[in-house]
C-alpha cells in the first residue's frame, strides 16, 4: 500500500493511539504493583500477629509494621547474642516459645518479656542478672540499651513472640541440650 502523506499520518496517529491505550492499561497495573509489593514483603494474617499480652491470657495483635520495627531494634540490640532466637552463650536458655514458657516466671508473653528487658532474672527466677544481662536497669553495662524506650521493648517482645509462628522451629531451633 502506498502511503499518501495523510494516510501515513493517520497510521502514525492510530499506532500512537494504540500505544497510548497500552500505556493507560499499564499505568494502573504498575501503580498496583508499587502499592502491593512492599506490603507483601511482610504480610502475616491476624492470627500470626496475635500473641499473649500478659500471663492472664489477654492477647494483643501487632501490625506487620510493628513486627518489622521490632525485628530491626532486636537485631541491633540483641542480635549479637540472640540472632535467630538462640542464645549464643547458653543454648539451654533460648528465645523459643517452649523455653520461655518454662522459665520462672513464664516469659512467653509481651509483659513478661518487657519486664525481663528491664530487670532480667535467672531462669529459675531466683536472682537478678541485671549485672550480667543487658537491661534498662543497667544501661551502662550494655550501651545499645541506652537509646531504647518502652515502645521499643514492646515491639521487640512482639517480634520475639511472632517469629516462631512465622519461622517455625528455625526460630531458636537447632538447640543442643548439654
Ligand atoms: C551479651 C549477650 C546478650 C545480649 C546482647 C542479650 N542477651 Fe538475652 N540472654 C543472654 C544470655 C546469656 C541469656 C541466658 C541467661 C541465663 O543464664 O538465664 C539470655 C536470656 C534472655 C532471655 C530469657 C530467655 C528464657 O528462655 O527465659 C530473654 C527474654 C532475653 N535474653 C532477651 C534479650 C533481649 C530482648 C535482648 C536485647 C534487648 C537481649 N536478650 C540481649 C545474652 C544476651
Amino acid at each position: 500500500m502506498r502511503h499518501t502523506p495523510s494516510t501515513f499520518m493517520a497510521s502514525v496517529f492510530s499506532s500512537l493511539r494504540q500505544s497510548l491505550k497500552g500505556l493507560l492499561v499499564l499505568i494502573p497495573v504498575l501503580i498496583g504493583l508499587a502499592v502491593i509489593s512492599p506490603a507483601q514483603a511482610a504480610q502475616w494474617d491476624a492470627e500470626t500477629l496475635t500473641v499473649p499480652a500478659d500471663p492472664s491470657g489477654t492477647e494483643v495483635t501487632f501490625t506487620d509494621r510493628e513486627i518489622d520495627a521490632g525485628r530491626k531494634v532486636f537485631n541491633t540490640s540483641c542480635g549479637t547474642c540472640h540472632a535467630g532466637g538462640i542464645t549464643k552463650t547458653n543454648h539451654n536458655v533460648g528465645l523459643d516459645p517452649e523455653t520461655l514458657a518454662l522459665a520462672t516466671p513464664a516469659r512467653d508473653n509481651v509483659e513478661a518479656l518487657v519486664d525481663y528487658m528491664k530487670d532480667p532474672t535467672s531462669y529459675d527466677g531466683e536472682y537478678s542478672i541485671a549485672d550480667l544481662h543487658p537491661s534498662m536497669r543497667d544501661a551502662e553495662l550494655y550501651p545499645a540499651m541506652r537509646d531504647l524506650d518502652d515502645e521499643d521493648l514492646r515491639l521487640m517482645a512482639g517480634y520475639i513472640l511472632v517469629s516462631p509462628k512465622v519461622q517455625g522451629t528455625a526460630w531458636g531451633g537447632g538447640k543442643i541440650y548439654f
